[in-house]
């Protein structure tokens, strides 16, 4: 790290330099600009930048997965773990009884084997993007808590045997707890056709289908909104009972869709609670979109504004999650650059990444990368 940060003080040194002998009557443009005083330094990829830490992981389709695709060349460049954005979800890997779809998602793990990437699984268990089948008969209604059971151990099988050995961490169960509840009588979210099916039984079910198809996958429980109280205390007691009745998991994953008033304090507290649990913490999903809430006004330009915000958000979160290094196992973005995130609207951008459009690092990376260098 001692050398890195020399490498950023010598680049200040060349710009004080540079500075001194410029005409002090003419004004750089570039030095009135906050957000293009980065722009001359050199970006670390994020694997090497975070190496010591944890993996860097991005959410990606199958066509941003070839090395000839810009996307390819800039996952080759900056990641080092993967995770399928869509295609092995229960869909997309199954979406007719029996007839199992694997182009896309081997797609996916072949790049990553290629490129020398960890592969994240995701989903087995999730009551969306989910075939109509798993849940319901031929007349409409639910199946059997026995039918469903045994269609959900046979997806779960197949699917983690394929990939045995190829996917290290697979978010078995995805999203059972209820979301909003302050005054915590709703646990698991009861609108799943899992939990009308059968109660919280197909959760510990999965883990353990998950676990005897591969014992050497790590093994997830992720969820959204993870971080506030009404919602980390329900995924708390969750791992909690699983953990006492003997069911195998391994972690938590956070999800981390979070925003640029995330607050750090949220964040510490949940770590700090799920570090009493013994588990292995993932961040899943992360993204930061650039608005301050759902009223402010549709953008479809980088405003400085943005900019500024995401670099106080990101880097506050990025020290965070270094000062827990020690459970977090692999940091994932739900993309790889601006150019493509589930949070676009039409009119409305959300540039939620490190990576602009183009790919290329945007001015909030440079915060994160001295941030990094800096500690
Ligand atoms: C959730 C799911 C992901 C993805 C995102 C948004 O967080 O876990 O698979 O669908 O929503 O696209």
């Amino acid at each position: 790290m001692k050398i890195n940060k020399k490498t950023s003080w010598a680049f200040m040194a060349l710009v004080l330099i540079a500075w001194s002998c410029a005409d002090p009557g003419e004004v750089s443009p570039e030095l009135n600009d906050p957000d293009d005083e980065d722009m001359g330094e050199i970006a670390i990829p994020l694997k090497e930048l975070f190496e010591a830490y944890f993996p860097i992981g991005a959410a990606v389709t199958p066509q941003q997965a070839t090395a000839s695709s810009p996307h390819g060349q800039a996952l080759q460049t900056h990641f080092s773990s993967l995770t399928a954005e869509n295609v092995m979800k229960p869909d997309a890997l199954q979406r007719v009884k029996g007839q199992y779809t694997w182009t896309n998602a081997d797609q996916i793990v072949q790049f990553a084997k290629d490129n020398n990437m960890k592969v994240r699984g995701h989903t087995l268990t999730w009551h969306s993007q989910s075939p109509d089948w798993m849940f319901y008969d031929e007349n409409g209604d639910l199946h059997t808590p026995e039918v469903a059971m045994k269609q959900l151990e046979e997806h779960i099988t197949t699917v983690v045997s394929r990939y045995k050995g190829d996917v290290y961490a697979w978010d078995v169960v995805n999203e059972a707890m209820f979301d909003w509840d302050p005054n915590g009588q709703i646990i698991y979210r009861e609108d799943s056709p899992w939990f009308k099916i059968m109660g919280p039984a197909y959760i510990d079910s999965a883990f353990v289908y998950a676990r005897r198809a591969d014992p050497d996958a790590k093994l997830f429980y992720n969820d959204y909104n993870s971080i506030f109280s009404w919602k980390r205390n329900k995924i708390y007691d969750l791992v909690k009972r699983l953990k006492d009745n003997g069911i195998p998991i391994d972690g938590i994953g956070l999800q981390g869709h979070w925003s640029v008033n995330t607050s750090e304090a949220d964040i510490r507290t949940t770590l700090d609670l799920f570090r009493t649990l013994d588990v292995e913490i993932q961040i899943t999903e992360l993204d930061l979109p650039v608005y301050t809430s759902n009223d402010e006004a549709d953008s479809e330009v980088y405003t400085s504004t943005f900019s500024f915000r995401q670099k106080v958000a990101y880097s506050m979160i990025f020290n965070v999650l270094l000062d827990y290094s020690d459970i977090i196992t692999n940091v994932t973005f739900w993309g790889i650059g601006d150019d493509h995130t589930w949070l676009d609207k039409p009119g409305r951008k959300a540039f939620p990444f490190l990576l602009d459009e183009e790919l290329q690092p945007k001015p909030v990376y440079f915060e994160v990368q001295n941030l990094v260098l800096n500690r």
